[in-house]
């Protein structure tokens, strides 16, 4: 083995050994975990505390998503075709700019196969599967339009 080698192998291996030790004594080194506690688990968190961070805007991100507003919209593109993308309506009549108090009611009516307009038929297969939290989201979402 030339010296130049050695001195090379030499300087990983001793490397590694301070490495390790080093990191070991690191209470932020995830290995350590297991023993990290009260104080330690703190400065792993004020060291990590970008992950927890992320994991909260993800949280955030997911009970935002489950908003009426989000479920409503999610529920609303079986609408699309008839009401149109914005409400303006088409096949159906205009939905935007009516109250929401206006939308559950109509929507009840027709779920219970109550005739409104002529065309009511329509609306009474669409409306019969709603839950009312489904009524209730798609008012909350059809006021946004
Ligand atoms: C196949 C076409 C069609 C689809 C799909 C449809 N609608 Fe309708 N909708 C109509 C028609 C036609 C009327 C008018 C019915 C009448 O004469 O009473 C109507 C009426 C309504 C009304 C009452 C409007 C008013 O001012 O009188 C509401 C509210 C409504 N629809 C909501 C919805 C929602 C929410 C969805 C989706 C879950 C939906 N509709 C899906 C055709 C449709």
């Amino acid at each position: 083995m030339n010296t130049n080698l050695f001195a090379a192998v030499f300087t990983v291996v001793i490397g590694s050994v301070i490495w390790v030790g080093m990191n070991q004594n690191d209470p932020s080194w995830s290995g350590n975990m297991n023993t990290c506690t009260g104080e330690c688990y703190e400065q792993w968190k004020e060291a990590h505390g970008g992950g927890i961070a992320a994991l909260e805007t993800a949280k955030q991100a997911a009970l935002a998503a489950a908003s009426p507003e989000a479920l409503g919209e999610n529920y609303y593109t079986g609408c699309v075709a008839c009401h149109g993308a914005n409400g303006a309506g088409g096949i159906g009549p205009q939905l935007e700019g009516q109250p929401g108090d206006d939308i559950v009611a109509k929507l009840t009516a027709y779920r219970a196969g109550e005739t409104r307009g002529g065309q009511s038929a329509m609306m009474w297969p669409v409306a019969k599967p709603m839950t009312d939290d489904d009524i209730q989201n798609l008012a909350a979402y059809i006021t946004t339009l």
